[in-house]
């Protein structure tokens, strides 16, 4: 029998006293005091402490027996604990329940680990038995907390006229960079569906097809390389307009964060949210998803040492690089040591050469590489670096763009070492106009920064053909403290210019015919002018959450080898599966 709950284990206090109440949940901790039996109850709403006297010995006897994670149902008295026994932090810290009927539901074997906040088990394990570490309450917090965000998008995107529509998880491959998981067809022997890295094509005919305001809350999938903020599959807030320019997107997308923060951490977030382009986000930062939560701005030296006699500064401004650095206040006293440690990590961690510094004495600037400068260049760097006594500056010397994201990178391990960042801060950011293309050495060819959809900037169309890598596009990123959290762009609506787009990709007629036909057919019917995003869910609720991997807000996440440790996923399949699916393996993996 199961019993009816008439309340939920984290909402009774004194105003219930005397009341006779039902409860359901797991067993916590108990204590046995001098006839006395004291358990937790916990459910995904809290604690209730309930207590079994030895008045009744029956029940009394059927409590001793109750252990961990036990499921049962109560019914009882609602009464005050004595003074002593309040506890100011639980909601239901007034009051326990004196039991008088016990139903046990459900026994239960030990847990391979606590079922409780804070454990230091590993991730593996935790992975493994996915469905008690999700039993925890701080792991139920985050996802009740994700749960109030798909509420609050769901709410602004139906408020504000957009259509949800689905689109299809078997599809062709869409080109946002990363592999593709495929999916064999039985039924079409040889042939491949791929899973969409994002639903890019779709959204874009969707306009074509006249729904000009479209949002849906969508699995993507991808195969790269994990890291704390990547998932194989993933959940994007993808939307598209028409008719709009980025000012409509930039505007409608404050709004969402706006209630998202409001209704999921209760913060009021300022917009419109700063801007910055990429140029300045690279040269102020070093990285196109600055954190701005902390300073440490760059100051490029490369004019003042441009004709200086230290070659390591002035062949490097020669060849086109930089000498690039910033000041930290209030370090300059750093020690031998240390500044060898972190000379070490600058070369280790961030890829640098070497580290250079100027520490600001009381009796003048010491600066590494004094001796093969005058004393003239010393002071215009100390000057142009805003560095006062008791600063220091750390400098790197190399070629572009690498040195800026080298510097970016000491940046942001000087801002953590030095606890430089307001944690409690959330600082939004649109990172504008991105170059169109980025040159990859090794294939010798231009790639789409963001896809090959986005449409270059209006005034930069004639120099398409005569400098590409000039080009700017029409593209941006949201970046919360330092992480992407979403990018889009306006786009190509026009079947010339995309077909152009293509050839500077490398991607001729035809290929282009084979894979994206249906959308250059589309936009020869009439495409209206669009644009338009997608954020990244996981991204947005790890940072609300404070967590550290996506892995903590994701039910069921892939560990970073992309494996599924509770089902064992991805496995082996029986050779028939196989045969029917016209596929035969080249060897099989042990
Ligand atoms: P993009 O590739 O920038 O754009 O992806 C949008 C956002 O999705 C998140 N994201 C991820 N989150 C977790 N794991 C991953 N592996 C992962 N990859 C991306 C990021 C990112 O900002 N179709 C375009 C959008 C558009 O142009 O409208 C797209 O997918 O937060």
């Amino acid at each position: 029998m199961t019993l009816k709950r008439t309340h939920t284990c984290g909402e009774l206090k004194a105003e219930h006293i005397g009341q006779e109440v039902t409860l359901n949940g797991w067993v916590g901790p108990r204590r046995d005091l001098g006839g006395l039996i004291f358990i937790d109850l916990r459910d995904r709403y809290g604690v209730t402490q309930i207590v079994f006297t030895e008045e009744d010995a029956v029940l009394h006897a059927k409590a001793e027996n109750l252990r961990a994670e036990y499921v049962i149902g109560i019914k009882g008295k609602v009464i005050a604990r004595g003074e002593e026994n309040i506890n100011p932090n639980l909601i239901t810290g007034e009051i326990e329940i004196e039991v008088s009927d016990l139903v046990i539901y459900s026994e239960a074997d030990t847990p391979p680990f606590e079922i409780k906040d804070g454990i230091a088990t590993n991730e593996e394990v935790r992975l493994r038995y996915r469905y008690l570490d999700l039993r925890r309450p701080e792991m139920q917090q985050k996802l009740m907390l994700r749960s109030k965000a798909y509420h609050a998008i769901r709410s602004y995107y139906h408020e504000h006229d957009f259509a949800e529509v689905e689109t299809p998880v078997l599809m062709k491959s869409t080109p946002e960079g990363a592999r593709d998981y495929l999916v064999p067809s039985r039924v079409n022997a040889g042939k491949f569906f791929a899973l969409p890295q994002s639903p890019q094509t779709y959204k874009q005919l969707l306009m074509v097809s006249g729904y000009d305001r479209y949002f849906q809350i969508t699995k993507c999938f991808r195969d790269e390389d994990l890291r704390a903020d990547r998932q194989p599959e993933f959940t994007q807030i993808d939307v598209e307009m028409s008719f709009v320019d980025e000012e409509a997107i930039f505007e409608h997308h404050e709004g969402l964060l706006k209630k998202i923060f409001k209704e999921t951490v209760g913060e009021d977030v300022e917009a419109p949210f700063p801007r910055m382009s990429y140029d300045d986000a690279l040269n102020t930062y070093g990285s196109d998803k600055p954190d701005t939560r902390f300073g440490l701005e760059f100051v490029d030296f490369s004019e003042i040492v441009r004709n200086a006699e230290f070659k390591v500064f002035s062949g490097t401004v020669a060849n086109g690089g930089g000498v690039v650095g910033f000041t930290i206040p209030g370090l300059g006293s750093m020690g031998r040591g240390e500044i060898d440690r972190w000379t070490d990590r600058a070369k280790k961690e961030a890829g640098a050469g070497g580290l250079i510094y100027i520490k600001m004495q009381e009796d003048g600037p010491l600066c590494s590489v004094g001796k093969f400068l005058t004393p003239e260049i010393v002071n215009e760097m100390v000057e142009a670096s805003g560095a006062k006594t008791g600063d220091l500056v750390f400098l790197l010397a190399g070629p572009k763009p690498a040195v800026l994201e080298q510097l970016g990178h000491l940046r942001l391990m000087v801002g953590e070492a030095f606890d430089l960042i307001d944690k409690k801060a959330f600082n939004l950011l649109w990172v504008t106009d991105f170059p169109l293309l980025e040159w990859d050495e090794e294939s010798r060819r231009y790639h789409a920064m963001h896809h090959p959809f986005t449409s270059p900037k209006e005034e930069d169309m004639d120099k398409l053909d005569s400098d590409p890598a000039s080009v700017k596009a029409r593209a941006y990123d949201l970046v919360l403290n330092g992480s992407e959290i979403g990018g889009g762009s306006i786009r190509i609506h026009n079947s010339d210019i995309q077909q152009k787009m293509f050839n500077l990709l490398g991607i001729g007629e035809e290929e282009a015919e084979e894979k994206f036909g249906f959308l250059l057919d589309a936009f020869r019917y009439g495409a209206p002018p669009h644009g338009g995003i997608a954020l990244g869910l996981d991204r947005i609720v790890m940072l609300l959450t404070g967590a550290g991997s996506l892995r903590d807000v994701i039910a069921f996440p892939k560990n970073q080898r992309a494996q599924s440790m509770m089902d064992n996923s991805p496995a082996e399949v029986d050779v028939e599966q196989l045969n029917e699916l016209h596929i035969s393996l080249k060897r099989t993996l042990k």
